[in-house]
């Protein structure tokens, strides 16, 4: 999608804010993460080539290359900023040696990738264009019997404990979701669906119920502010003054308070090209 191109915008929301966003809530789902990276890592072979599919500032291209020391992984992602965010990291993590960063508009013709044990697209099919010509593309790009791991959000993360603030969210949300819905973004697809209708066999669906408490770790005051601020710059014009004011006065003492929560869930398929196609 060309607006993810350079230093414009995904979703509508500055690079510099959404690489930020990516990388705590890599942190702040901390848990979340590690469980999800042992179970993938245990299903790849000895030496595996994984493919990051809009690996964005690698949460997860970094992730498997930690756990999977003899992996080779290619991070591929349109936007060159995310990649040297990416690459910086790689550099600091002592496993640049094994990340090959690949710019590329998925959703155009695909440079050559594969063939690969493990493909893994994280929160990133709902932004390509046509996610037939994607899955077709991850297909061809993975060996017979390789595994495409997709991991997708039904909703972003909510903070507030008191049922005044998650009423406000709820409504916030609800309006940016019509909002991507307008925008063509593919949130809320029946991935099963469409793998299956790809050629994929789906081995597994599964749901990760995502619900911590204070207090939290460090991190998660900033990242209800971030994310509270990609909230308000989506919804200029989209909700009325009151609830406009609202965010504003909560985003303005978020950094101070010690009762929020984190409420999330992540869905993920996991699934198998065909050993015989
Ligand atoms: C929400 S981020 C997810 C990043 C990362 N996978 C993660 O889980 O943290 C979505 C990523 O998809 C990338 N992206 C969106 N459209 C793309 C396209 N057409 N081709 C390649 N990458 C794309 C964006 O640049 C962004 O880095």
């Amino acid at each position: 999608m060309s607006e993810a191109q350079g230093f414009g915008t995904v979703d509508g929301m500055a690079h510099s804010h959404l690489a930020e966003m990516l990388d705590l809530d890599a942190d702040v789902l901390h848990q979340y993460h590690h469980d999800l990276i042992t179970w993938i890592s245990s299903l790849t072979p000895d030496r595996p080539l994984i493919i990051d599919v809009g690996a964005g500032t690698g949460t997860g291209a970094l992730a498997l290359a930690r756990r999977l020391p003899d992996a080779q992984v290619v991070a591929v992602d349109v936007s060159e900023p995310m990649l040297e965010h990416l690459q910086h990291k790689a550099h600091e993590l002592g496993v640049a040696d094994r990340i090959r960063t690949v710019q590329a508009d998925l959703d155009q013709t695909w440079p050559a990738l594969g063939p690969a044990d493990l493909a893994w697209a994280s929160a990133s099919l709902h932004h390509m264009a046509d996610p037939d010509h994607t899955l077709a593309q991850v297909f061809a790009a993975l060996r017979p019997g390789g595994v495409f791991t997709v991991i997708e959000l039904d909703s972003f993360p909510c903070f507030l404990p008191d049922e005044a603030g998650a009423a406000l969210e709820e409504r916030c949300h609800a309006v940016l979701a019509e909002k991507r819905a307008e925008a063509g973004m593919h949130i809320g697809a029946d991935w099963g669906l469409l793998l299956a209708k790809a050629g994929f066999t789906v081995e597994a669906e599964r749901r990760f119920d995502i619900a911590l408490q204070a207090p939290l770790p460090a991190a998660a005051g900033r990242y209800a502010q971030v994310s509270f601020q990609r909230m308000r710059d989506g919804l200029e014009g989209r909700i009325d003054a009151g609830d406009l004011a609202a965010l504003d006065a909560i985003s303005a003492e978020i950094l101070d308070r010690d009762d929020l929560t984190v409420r999330a869930t992540r869905t993920v398929w996991l699934a198998r090209r065909p050993r015989t196609q």
